[in-house]
């Protein structure tokens, strides 16, 4: 196919959804209006673990405007069949709601109450009276016992340690994040017979919500409608469906009304996941030029007793840096929990945090610069599969971001730099993130007015969806990007994969792009074959369109538009359905790389430590918006610097009760810790990735910022803190 002039791929568009955004006229999952809605409340477990004894309803049927109270008391038996090919737990290792009486965690859900308004059904909520025969639930991942560790294993990690010259063994504490995006989870839920219509926050309409309503009620897929046309934000907290969605479909079925229910605050703390903590053992092993020889990692994190989660935390111990010798093993701690989920970077923004400290201790046990350390080990190609990188820029992400960060002005020495009472230091890490892609699909539609509509089963989050693909599609379709509009978040619409694991732009923007090329084809093949039309008989590799004008490559003068061409030939559109898949055999490892650079203030009397700068130096392929990759890579930032420095969900032992499921305690940057961050994007494309050229920035983004910043930590106070995050008290 003729490759289109690019005019609107690299250029820094602003959202198009923006301004629907700013003034409250972009609807999400609770705005629907919806006639006759009702109104769900849940009432969550208030003990850790144990058995519902009784459930007195009665005041709570009382209260004006509470139609019901549903509980396992009275909630019918749902079938919960298999769903293979969703992000949902299979029937056999779930929660099932209200389909017993155990508590597996606190807060879980034991009841919801309906009512004619939300505030009827809150305080409904709260007069149901729920005994119980508590237990005493086992939060503590440090002494909880394991599940059989997932392995591996190159070379022999343990004899090459024990003769390495070098050697650190050091063990990593990451709290438990939580995602706290700035819109609440919500479902909207309506039964017309047995065809069932959600409006629900999610990042996959399709294999998230869809996928888990058919499992759950046993109904095919076709039956259910899924509507999310807009996200409020949610780093990988709605890329699965949570129980409130159930249960917000259970009680429109049970009261015969659309009901709608939205998670308090409060109740995302266990109503959705979460990052799991990790505990992480560390041993590494180089000779004294600071060639590492051996790495083992010992990896625990938490996990529930229902379901078992896992995330990418094996693969940077893997593929990073060069060494012949490596073991891994990775085990689950099945805690009275509910169940985690991938937030931002997942896996790879715990595992960089603790082997990117740990090559900062080496450095530092060396006397060799972080950055010329790394350089060292840089490996010629994926040591873990023997494959060639796509691409792997690494090197130059140090150079650039050394150069412009002005790395050689650093006193090697930690804790020589003063600003009166404050402590100045430096650090950086390096980050990765896998380049995800998977089949999608996009249905593209030229009008006879020269307009296009192109519509996919995606979703945007805040990460751009909506400006991004309307700049795919207006290049390969040759219209301006106003002439352009790009729908998405509903079900009816072509699948896609899941919008996440940065996996969009790569996925549907490819999927768009084939589409696109294809309707234009259609279009020219239109004119070429039609007498009427300056451009018959020309060969169709030879024409290209701008600004929805066809033209001979050689002589723009010769051409006519999408218009005239459609309208003599009395079609009201053009359409086809694009599609794009990876292949399904890789022949080359495929990662996005970064180098973080952090400047921390330490208060050398309070030991508050305070972000000054930080630059990111990116490898993620083509960049499609600059201006959205900066809202991502800041955003990405704000991500780590809160891992670093603030995030921290408190689990109290006694009773498995989070204590700080609130937004005044769980602590987030704000606009105060948040100074000078920049990003730059090294240029290019990734050809092996996909069609696109893009690796994906919105993981890559995340990971490496945590590492940098508690190196800086160690340079300017001397003090290694292997528990994150890094509290004040820990530094006094
Ligand atoms: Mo991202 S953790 O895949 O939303």
């Amino acid at each position: 196919m003729t490759l289109q002039p690019r005019t609107a791929v690299g250029t820094p568009q602003s959202r198009v959804d923006g301004r629907l955004k700013v003034t409250g006229q972009a609807r999400y999952a609770a705005d629907h209006p919806t006639d006759g809605v009702l109104y769900a409340a849940v009432v969550d477990s208030s003990v850790g673990r144990g058995r519902v004894t009784s459930v007195d309803d009665s005041a709570a049927r009382a209260h004006p405007g509470v139609l019901r109270v549903i509980s396992h008391l009275n909630a019918p038996r749902l079938p919960y069949v298999d769903n293979p090919g969703s992000n949902n737990p299979a029937p056999n290792s779930r929660l099932r709601v209200f389909q017993d009486d155990r508590v597996r965690f606190f807060g879980q859900p034991v009841a919801v109450v309906v009512a004619t308004t939300h505030e009827a059904a809150q305080q409904g909520a709260r007069l149901v009276k729920v005994s119980y025969a508590a237990e005493q639930p086992v939060t503590d991942l440090a002494t909880a016992p394991a599940d059989e560790p997932t392995t591996y294993a190159r070379g022999d990690a343990d004899r090459a340690l024990a003769a390495a010259p070098v050697r650190l063994d050091l063990t990593y504490r990451t709290a438990r994040n939580h995602h706290n995006p700035m819109e609440p989870h919500a479902t909207i839920a309506r039964w017309d017979g047995d065809r069932l219509t959600v409006w629900d926050k999610t990042q996959w309409v399709v294999g998230g919500t869809q996928q888990e309503l058919a499992a759950v009620f046993g109904i095919p897929q076709t039956s259910i409608r899924v509507i999310s046309p807009f996200v409020g934000g949610a780093f990988g907290s709605g890329l699965r469906a949570w129980p409130h969605t159930t249960i917000a479909a259970l009680a429109a079925r049970e009261t015969g009304r659309p009901v709608k229910l939205v998670l308090a605050r409060r109740q995302l703390y266990f109503g959705t996941g979460f990052r799991p903590a990790y505990s992480y053992r560390l041993r590494a092993g180089s000779d004294r030029t600071g060639r590492l020889t051996a790495m083992t990692h010992e990896i625990r994190s938490e996990t529930s007793r229902y379901e078992t989660f896992t995330e990418a935390v094996l693969a940077p111990g893997q593929m990073l840096y060069s060494m012949p010798n490596v073991r891994q093993a990775y085990s689950t701690v099945p805690l009275d929990v509910n169940t985690p989920i991938w937030m931002r970077g997942p896996g790879y923004a715990s595992a960089a945090l603790v082997i990117e400290s740990a090559m900062d201790e080496l450095a530092h046990q060396l006397g060799i610069d972080p950055i010329e350390l790394r350089k060292r080990n840089e490996p010629a190609a994926d040591e873990s599969s023997g494959q060639p990188f796509s691409t792997r820029r690494l090197r130059e992400c140090y150079d650039v971001g050394a150069r412009e960060f002005g790395w050689r002005r650093r006193t090697p020495k930690p804790a020589s730099t003063r600003d009166g009472d404050w402590l100045i230091g430096t650090g950086m890490a390096a980050a990765v993130y896998d380049t995800a892609r998977a089949p999608a699909q996009a249905h593209v539609r030229l009008n006879a007015d020269g307009t296009a509509l192109v519509q996919s089963a995606t979703s945007d989050m805040g990460l751009g969806t909506y400006t991004s693909m309307p700049q795919v599609a207006a290049d390969a379709l040759g219209l301006t990007m106003d002439t352009v509009e790009f729908r998405l978040g509903d079900s009816l619409m072509p699948p896609t994969p899941p919008h996440g694991g940065s996996m969009t732009m790569a996925s549907v923007g490819s999927a768009v792009q084939d589409g696109c090329d294809k309707v234009r084809r259609q279009a020219i093949t239109l004119a070429v074959n039609d007498p009427r039309s300056p451009l018959r008989g020309i060969n169709p590799d030879d024409i290209i369109v701008r600004k929805g004008r066809m033209h001979a490559k050689n002589d723009p003068t010769r051409g006519e538009t999408y218009r005239q061409v459609l309208a003599r030939n009395g079609r009201d559109h053009l359409e086809v359905i694009g599609s794009w898949a990876p292949p399904e055999q890789n022949r080359f490892s495929m990662y996005g790389y970064g180098a973080v650079f952090a400047e921390v203030a330490v208060d050398a009397r309070l030991g508050l430590v305070r972000l000054r700068r930080m630059l990111g130096v990116y490898d993620a392929g083509r960049i499609v918006n600059p201006k959205l990759a900066d809202s991502q890579a800041l955003g990405g930032m704000v991500g780590g610097i809160g891992a670093a420095l603030l995030e921290h969900t408190v689990t109290d032992p006694r009773d498995g009760r989070i204590v700080n499921a609130n937004l005044a305690d769980y602590l987030v940057p704000v606009n105060a810790d948040i100074r000078d961050l920049r990003a730059i994007y090294l240029d290019g494309e990734d050809r092996e990735a996909d069609p696109l050229g893009v690796k994906g920035l919105a993981e890559l983004v995340l990971v490496g910022v945590a590492p940098a910043i508690a190196n800086a930590v160690f340079h300017a106070t001397g003090r290694r803190i292997r528990e994150f995050p890094i509290t004040a008290d820990a530094l006094l």
